[in-house]
């Protein structure tokens, strides 16, 4: 299908002398113009209003209105429109007004070089192409200035939503973390607030209420701790741990909070061995590893021959932890997952996959690095090192 014809534009010819309207209209009847000659201003007025005008040539003293009131006029139709006055009287008066109001150029009487007017014309012509390319070129611009500022503003929305999501995302994490890490000590509140309500002794009534004293701590603490995790650990909260004490208490939580199904869990660690850190951070690090060595072996060990060891030196370079079982160990391509978060291979429900993720952090903040090391069927080593001023 091929394009309509661009239309042709239109010159308005307007002078009271009829042969100089004749050769006019002869000089451009078979141009590129639809052309209309007017005798008098007023007729030119009707034509430009309802016809529209994109070129005008019009005489200067009409005898009705003069051709500036036509040349304004047409700029008023069509502000694209190009104006050529004709006039009889060479002064620079009369060529200074018609420029000032935007005439594109001016043209003398009598005529003797019709073709100089022809130039004009086309002249005149070729100016308000470039004129009205130069507005599509604006409009395409601005157009497309808009659809950019339309995209950057649906990007930016994009943006807040995605960092709303992940911030979502994050307070899940926390909370999901945050349940993890306290659920060890509430049960180890639930089964001494059992005990208490069966036992007659009060001694001993005062030794569990003091023990769940601790663990509400440790869980106010935890709650604390876990949710200012992006601030740096401050050094005033910082106290010297001893590891000794620290895997004695973890031992003794997770022996509260969980099923050993028989495994037996010794410390190995000799006394006087430190880290400078929070002490509640460094128990959820013995309770998460302690708990999944325990979890894993009672599964492989149904009775008993379960063992879980933990062990920790120094020298003076570096404070070192190990915690060994022999459980199943962990397949050598999935070694590589466990300190994800949400990694786990337990079933629905049972498991988050958030303990070691947890471990993971608390070593990496205090400068540790942690390293695991599995044989399938025969157990895995959790080793950790400090450096030794931590
Ligand atoms: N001592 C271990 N022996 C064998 N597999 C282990 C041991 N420790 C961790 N894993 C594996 O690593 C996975 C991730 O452990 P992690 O503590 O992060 O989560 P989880 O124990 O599965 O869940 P949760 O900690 O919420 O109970 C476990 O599901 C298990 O497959
Ligand atoms: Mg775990």
């Amino acid at each position: 299908m091929s394009s309509p014809a661009p239309q042709k534009k239109h010159l308005v010819i307007v002078d009271d002398e009829p042969v100089i309207v004749q050769i006019l209209h002869a000089v451009f009847e078979d141009g590129p113009y639809r052309v209309t000659t007017c005798a008098n201003g007023k007729s030119a007025m009707g034509v430009m209003r309802t016809e529209g005008v994109d070129l005008l040539l019009t005489d200067k003293n009409l005898p009705d209105i003069n051709g500036l009131e036509l040349l304004k006029l047409a700029k008023e139709v069509n502000e694209f429109a190009e104006v050529i006055i004709v006039t009889g009287y060479a002064s620079l008066d009369t060529a200074l007004t018609a420029l000032e109001l935007d005439a594109f150029d001016y043209v003398l009487k009598p005529l003797n070089n019709v073709f100089e007017i022809k130039k004009k014309v086309q002249r005149a012509s070729e100016k308000q192409d470039i004129r009205l390319e130069n507005r599509r070129l604006v409009n395409d611009l601005e157009r497309k200035n808009c659809e950019l500022a339309s995209a950057l503003s649906e990007a930016r929305k994009l943006q807040a939503e995605l960092i709303q999501s992940e911030k979502l995302a994050g307070i899940g994490t926390l909370a999901a973390g945050i349940a993890h890490e306290i659920s060890s000590p509430l049960f180890g509140i639930m089964g001494l607030a059992e005990a208490i309500v069966e036992e007659d002794e009060t001694r001993l009534c005062h030794d569990y209420a003091s023990e769940i004293v601790e663990y509400s701590r440790t869980i106010r603490d935890i709650v604390v701790e876990l949710s200012s995790y992006s601030r740096a650990s401050s050094a005033e909260y910082l106290t010297t741990v001893e590891l000794s004490k620290t895997v004695d208490d973890a031992i003794r939580l997770v022996e509260r909070s969980s099923e050993l199904g028989g495994v037996e869990i010794r410390s190995d660690v000799p006394p006087a061995v430190y880290l400078n850190a929070r002490t509640n951070e460094v128990q959820q690090v013995f309770v998460n590893l302690v708990k999944n060595a325990v979890e894993a072996t009672a599964a492989h060990h149904p009775g008993e021959g379960g063992r879980v060891t933990v062990t920790a030196g120094s020298d003076d370079d570096a404070v070192w932890i190990r915690v060994v079982d022999n459980g199943p160990g962990i397949p050598a391509d999935k070694q590589g997952l466990v300190f994800d978060p949400f990694y786990t291979t337990k079933a629905p429900g049972k498991g988050t996959g958030l303990g070691l993720n947890i471990v993971y952090r608390i070593v990496t903040k205090y400068r540790g690095t942690i390293q695991v090391e599995s044989i399938e069927g025969a157990g895995t080593a959790f080793s950790m090192s400090f450096p030794a001023n931590t």
